[in-house]
């Protein structure tokens, strides 16, 4: 936008009285042809002569450089000045000029080479770019003939014309050797002191540039956009302009670009003779584009952004990664039956945890079922047994859920108790109090715990405790549960080396197993009841079996099937008892580890009741409750008269023949305990 204004003529009166020019005409015809001052708050609308790479950006920036390497671009004011005054030794007049301008450059803090502002005699002289600034070519430099004025703002050293610096403002007259120059930068008003300022910084900066005509001075002053003009000058000389510029001169800012890539722009623009320059609106001042200088982009674009992105990228796969892993590690299924037993629910998280991760550190044992973990709750800091047991049917996982859960419920001293559940893929967890003291048959039988010997007393309050625990599954409960599995190896002793009866109702999830073509019959060999192994159906009778066999193998410290010196002859323990008990030496089938130190009554009792349940006719069998009123004395248990012991060692009926005839042709699961152990 452009003001010409003719100054009133009031105001002009005033002006001449005061610097004492005598009263002609000649000023007042003069003020009539010249533009005594001008203002641009912005160039939109700006009818400036421009040439080279200069234009005016749509927004009214005035753009002397585009991002052109080695150009240059001039713009002048239109219009001639009259600098002289008209008397016949006219002088060059007192006159002032400021500007705002930018310099963008695609590097930070890097830009060639500079703009400068200047007065010459004509709108058409020759000027070369880079380092010439678009103001003079490479023969007239310095050429007197000249009669350009100018004022530098240089963003290059270039030593052949003597540059301070790189960043440093310069009065010039004819040539690029400045008359002086001084850092670009300004002094603080309140204390003197100087301070830098980075010409190609991207910010818009003003300058001042005034000449007294009187002290033939030349000032110019550089501050920051928005800061009033400094007291002091950035650089000022001494220089009678009266010898450099003709009287008719065009004034304008020329500017030029080297390798380097650099917009210059103007802002805004303002001029006045004889009186200050008036202030430019700087509110109006269009804006400087936004450039991202390839300095700077060099690093945030090209290092920075490529490694922050990749980082970003690898972080956001490592965090997918882990929740995908995490999903998979602590995945669970989950039945809307189940919200039923939710208190019983434990999540896979947890026990994971408890177990470390299920290593192999906390493996307490393999059994038919599956690996049994130690483990620490995370929370309440309670120690458990997970048991991993394989299941890929959701078949009958209902009721078995719903019977272990209810059994959990109870709590009985002769059951390990079952604390909760997890369920899997294919994968169901049981979390189990956890028995200190580990499982009988190590105790029992050559193990890690094989040289401890049980006392009598000890073995006969596990048994006692078993019956009173199987008692409670057949007949004390709501109702009836059928173990299945009842041998030493799934009796656990707890810290007061109580025996306790676990992995209770476990067998029955295989009744439903995922492979129709196989018929699981559940048990371990040595205790599978005939009839079991016939029909494969369980009763609470072939628990009886298993119990007996359990009695005489706690009683004789033997295992019921046991292997003779010959690889092929194997003695079922209930034969060899029945073969002692007929030669009438009873006594013999003790433990001999505990060296006679048994009562002799307990004992007899003890085998007694574990030939009677082992009885080949499962009606012939006790029940659970006739067994405890045995151990009680309550009752009195028949006599093992010779029919009976007839009838038990007809090898047709030997159980384990029977058994084994069987297990060739049909998969017998959970054969822990010929397989060596829990
Ligand atoms: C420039 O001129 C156009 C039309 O001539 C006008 O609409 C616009 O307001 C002017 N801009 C300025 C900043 O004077
Ligand atoms: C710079 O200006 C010149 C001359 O006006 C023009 O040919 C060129 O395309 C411009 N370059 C850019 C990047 O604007
Ligand atoms: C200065 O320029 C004038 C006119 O172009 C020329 O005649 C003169 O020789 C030049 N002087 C020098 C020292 O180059
Ligand atoms: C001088 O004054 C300016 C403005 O008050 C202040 O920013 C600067 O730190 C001062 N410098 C010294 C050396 O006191
Ligand atoms: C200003 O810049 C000059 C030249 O680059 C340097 O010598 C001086 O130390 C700078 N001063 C301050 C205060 O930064
Ligand atoms: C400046 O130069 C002109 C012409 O050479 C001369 O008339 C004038 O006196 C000079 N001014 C000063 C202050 O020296």
């Amino acid at each position: 936008m452009a003001m010409f204004v003719m100054k009133p003529i009031s105001l002009m009166l005033l002006y001449l009285l005061l610097v004492g020019v005598a009263i002609s005409t000649a000023p007042l015809t003069a003020g009539n042809n010249d533009h005594r001052q001008f203002v641009y708050s912005g160039f939109a609308n700006a009818s400036l002569t421009l040439d080279g790479t200069a234009s005016i950006t749509p927004s009214g920036l005035l753009e002397l450089t585009n991002s052109t390497a080695m150009s240059m671009g001039r713009a002048f004011f239109p219009d001639p000045l009259r600098l002289r005054d008209p008397s016949p030794t006219g002088t060059v007049q007192s006159f002032s000029a400021s500007f705002v301008f930018g310099i963008i450059s695609v590097y930070d803090m890097m830009s060639s080479h500079g703009l400068t502002l200047f007065v010459a005699p004509s709108k058409n002289f020759p000027a070369m770019p880079v380092q010439y600034l678009g103001l003079f070519d490479g023969s007239n430099n310095g050429n007197a003939s000249n009669h350009i004025f100018a004022v530098e703002l240089d963003t290059w050293q270039n030593v052949d014309f003597g540059d301070i610096n790189n960043n440093h403002v310069g009065i010039d007259v004819n040539g690029l050797t400045s008359v002086r120059s001084y850092p670009a930068g300004f002094f603080h008003d309140q204390n003197g002191t100087f301070r830098n300022l980075t010409l190609s910084s991207q910010e818009a900066m003003q300058v001042w540039v005034e000449y007294d005509r009187e002290k033939t001075r030349v000032d110019v002053t550089l501050a920051p956009l928005a800061m009033a003009k400094p007291r002091e000058p950035t650089v000022s000389a001494i220089c009678n302009l009266s010898d450099v510029l003709t009287d008719v001169a065009y004034i304008g800012f020329s500017s030029s670009t080297g390798k380097i890539n650099t917009q210059h722009y103007v802002l805004g623009w303002s001029f006045a003779m004889n009186s200050p320059a008036p202030s430019i609106d700087l509110t109006m001042l269009p804006k400087l584009p936004r450039h991202h200088p390839k300095g700077r982009r060099s690093w945030v674009l090209e290092i920075v952004l490529p490694v922050a992105t990749a980082a970003l990228l690898l972080s956001l796969g490592a965090i997918a990664f882990l929740l995908v892993r995490r999903h998979f590690r602590y995945a669970e299924v989950r039945d809307n039956w189940e919200s039923d037993f939710g208190p019983h629910r434990f999540s896979y998280k947890d026990l994971f945890h408890a177990t470390g991760g299920f290593e192999n550190k906390n493996l307490l044992g393999v059994g038919g079922f599956g690996r049994v973990y130690k483990g620490v709750l995370p929370r309440s800091r309670l120690k458990v047994a997970v048991k991993k047991v394989s299941h890929d049917s959701r078949q009958g996982m209902k009721e078995f859920i719903a019977e272990i859960v209810s059994l959990g419920r109870l709590q009985n001293r002769n059951l390990v108790q079952l604390l909760g559940y997890c369920r899997r893929k294919g994968e169901l967890l049981l979390v189990y109090e956890y028995m200190p003291n580990g499982s009988l048959d190590k105790y029992l039988h050559n193990g890690k715990e094989g040289n401890v010997v049980l006392s009598w007393a000890q073995r006969f309050r596990i048994i006692k405790g078993i019956a009173s625990g199987l008692l409670y599954l057949h007949e004390e409960w709501e109702k009836v549960v059928v173990h299945r599995d009842i041998k030493a190896s799934n009796v656990l002793l707890d810290d007061e080396m109580n025996g306790r009866l676990g992995d209770f109702g476990l067998a029955r999830l295989y009744d439903h197993g995922a492979d129709p073509q196989t018929t699981h019959v559940v048990g371990t060999i040595g205790y599978l009841a005939p009839e079991l192994a016939r029909s494969g159906n369980a009763a609470p009778a072939t628990d009886v079996f298993a119990f007996g066999i359990f009695v005489l193998e706690v009683t004789c410290g033997q295992r019921p099937v046991n292997h003779q010196n010959t690889q092929d002859s194997q003695v079922m323990l209930v034969d060899w008892v029945l073969d002692k008990v007929q030669k009438g030496s009873f006594g013999d089938t003790v433990d001999s580890r505990l060296k006679g130190r048994h009562d002799g009554g307990e004992a007899y009792l003890a085998l007694k009741i574990g030939l009677l349940c082992s009885h080949p006719f499962a009606d012939a069998r006790p029940t659970m409750r006739q067994v405890m009123q045995y151990f009680g004395g309550e009752i009195q248990p028949p006599d093992l008269c010779f029919e009976v012991l007839a009838c038990m060692q007809r090898e047709e009926l030997d159980p384990y023949i029977i058994s084994s005839r069987l297990s060739s042709t049909t998969r017998i699961s959970a054969m822990s305990d010929v397989s060596g152990g829990r």
